[in-house]
């Protein structure tokens, strides 16, 4: 008998007959590493020219960096080690945020049909959650690469939520020559900048993942990106900041940062401008040109190759400007973000 298509459809969900055993992963479990690494299909960086097996040392030495102390975890599906993760209590974002927060630091799942590496990924995940509420943590954050959806169905499977998208531009300094901007336009932060810095910081950003985060208190973001610039012109952080004036005062600023583990495992240095804003009055008048553009040439006077920066899909103000000074997009990704229902984090 004829029935009407919506009462066909959805049609029922396929057996999750793909058991996914989630172990402890050891540090020293190199055959373990190794067999995933040959697997992925994605791996971080790979834009960049360098060979498979460069990129492969890469993901290896972040993922051994970060798994060192932390709860790190293995999944296994049919058969073969097929993803892993690790968690980082964030003590910075905590004390900024105001609420425990956290971090997947590493997420990968290697190839194979999509469903299983979505039932890996999704296995994984939940074990993450299950870490951060056995720390405390109500809040934990994970990105993710773009070209894997199976990956990021998983997280959202086991209650992760986007709150942001990212794309990442890049430029190769070796090969591509740098804007000229005046000299002195840009120069060095000083300590004495701190409270000026603090307030285009806490009233500049708008498109990123903690001011669309509903389970932030009012506030937060602000405080956060406020207490960032001042970490690093304190040098806690990143490799420096520049600033641009406007009148003789400060109206716009680039936090600059850099891979320390590139250059070994990749055979390149890669410089990153982290975060930049100009103040509302200043805007449309070149100056996140000239930041962008001094802040090139000083990670590329460091020995960086490659720049690189990263701005959510929805900003489209900064996309415009990196595409103005040369870069070109190289990456995206997703930021996800796990919350703990009826926590002080919940929405
Ligand atoms: C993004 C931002 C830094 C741009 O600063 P700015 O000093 O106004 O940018 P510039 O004047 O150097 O612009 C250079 C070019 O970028 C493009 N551009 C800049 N702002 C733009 C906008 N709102 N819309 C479209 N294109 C824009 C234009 O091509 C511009 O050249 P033009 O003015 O000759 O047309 C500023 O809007 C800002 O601080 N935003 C809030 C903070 C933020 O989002 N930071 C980025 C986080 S990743």
């Amino acid at each position: 008998m004829w029935s009407p298509p919506c009462a066909r459809w959805p049609r029922p969900a396929p057996g999750e007959a793909v058991n996914a055993a989630v172990t402890r992963f050891d540090t020293g479990d190199h055959e373990a590493l190794d067999a995933l690494a040959g697997s992925l299909s994605v791996l971080p960086r790979d834009c960049l020219p360098a060979s498979r097996d460069r990129l492969e040392a890469y993901w290896k030495r972040s993922v051994l960096a970060a798994a060192g102390g932390a709860p790190a975890v293995r999944v296994e599906t049919g058969g073969g080690v097929t993803g892993l993760a690790v968690y980082r209590h964030l003590d910075w974002d905590t004390d900024v945020l105001g609420i425990p927060a956290g971090r997947v630091s590493v997420a990968a799942v290697g190839g194979g049909p999509a469903r299983e590496r979505r039932i890996a990924a999704r296995a994984l995940a939940a074990r993450m959650v299950e870490t951060a509420r056995e720390m405390g943590d109500v809040h934990v954050s994970v990105r993710l690469d773009a070209r894997e959806p199976p990956v990021i169905q998983g997280f959202e499977g086991a209650g992760f939520e986007t709150v942001d998208a990212i794309l990442t531009l890049i430029r190769d300094l070796d090969r591509e020559g740098l804007d000229p901007v005046e000299e002195g336009a840009a120069r060095d932060a000083v300590e004495a900048d701190i409270p000026a810095l603090r307030s285009l910081a806490a009233s500049g950003f708008v498109y990123d993942r903690f001011h669309n985060d509903p389970t932030l208190g009012a506030g937060a973001a602000d405080a956060l990106h406020a207490a960032w610039v001042e970490n690093a012109v304190r040098g806690n952080t990143g490799c420096g900041v520049l600033v641009a004036e406007s009148g003789g005062a400060p109206a716009g600023f680039f936090i600059l940062g850099e891979d320390s583990a590139a250059r070994d495992t990749l055979g390149f240095g890669v410089g990153t401008l982290v975060l930049i804003t100009v103040g509302a009055a200043y805007r449309r008048r070149g100056l996140a040109h000239v930041l962008s553009v001094a802040s090139a040439r000083r990670l590329h006077d460091r020995g960086n190759r490659f720049v690189e920066v990263g701005t959510q899909l929805a900003n489209v103000p900064a996309s415009a400007v990196y595409l103005a000074s040369g870069f070109r997009l190289a990456s995206t990704g997703v930021s996800l973000r796990w919350a703990a229902a009826g926590g002080e984090g919940s929405a």
